[in-house]
């Protein structure tokens, strides 16, 4: 369970995100929308624990996620996929894999290269020299070779075709369904996210405009005002 209770969260004097609450379910799949500058990072880095200047609670599994500690809360399950292809240009595809499973059981590999058979096809492929679309599928692919629990990702279809951006949701979906891993991801391009997610979350200006499922969202446009 990771629980977030009256979080604030500020960059020096300005507050983006005011008390901000919410719990979510072992293997849940939920989206964060918003507009620009709505919170949606900042809430992420503060689930991982890479914000300073936090107040309140996040907890997993009962047990505070303490600002700062990121290295710790990804051991412990959560691991983050940043806006933007995070992955290591001059390295092979299996290496990028190999590096970003270096503290962990690198047999999971297997089960990563299973999962996205394109990575598979691709391994001695310099990552740099991928499209945009594979780097975000590697970049997805490295942060499960940290077995999570949790898998939070900021904005994973930016710059993707529409198609492309069908298969990274659709490989989301599998990676839920045959490993559990919760899924909460910050996206821009909501109809394609309400299809992976049952449930949404609106930030507005900091604050939580709307917690409710993806069927309600979906179903009632008055909602997008939000963003
Ligand atoms: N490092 C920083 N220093 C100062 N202000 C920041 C910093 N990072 C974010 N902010 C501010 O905090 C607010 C929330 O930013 P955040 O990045 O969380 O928004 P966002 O919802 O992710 O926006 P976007 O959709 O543009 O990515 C914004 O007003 C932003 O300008
Ligand atoms: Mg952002």
């Amino acid at each position: 369970m990771l629980r977030i209770e009256n979080l604030t969260a500020c960059h020096g004097s300005l507050t983006a995100l005011s008390e901000i609450g919410f719990t979510a379910a072992p293997g849940s799949r939920i989206g964060v929308f918003g507009h620009n500058g709505a919170g949606k990072t900042t809430l992420l880095r503060c689930l991982i624990g890479a914000h300073p200047q936090a107040q309140g609670r996040v907890t997993f599994n009962d047990l505070p996620v303490p600002p700062g500690r990121v290295a710790e809360t990804v051991r412990r399950g959560i691991a983050f996929v940043p806006q933007g292809h995070n992955v290591f240009p001059t390295l092979s595809v299996q290496q990028n894999l190999q590096v970003a499973g270096l503290h962990f059981d690198l047999r999971f590999l297997s089960e990563v290269l299973r999962l996205f058979p394109v990575l598979q096809e691709r391994r001695g492929q310099m990552a740099g020299s991928m499209s945009g679309g594979e780097q975000q599928m590697l970049a997805l692919g490295m942060a499960l070779m940290t077995q999570p629990k949790w898998l939070l990702l900021d904005e994973p279809s930016t710059g993707l075709a529409p198609v492309i951006v069908r298969n990274v949701m659709r490989q989301l979906a599998e990676v839920n369904a045959s490993l559990g891993t919760g899924i909460i991801v910050v996206e821009q391009n909501v109809p394609a996210t309400l299809k992976l997610v049952e449930r949404a979350l609106i930030l507005k200006s900091g604050r939580l405009v709307f917690d409710g499922s993806a069927e309600q969202l979906a179903a009632d446009p008055d909602l997008w005002k939000w963003f």
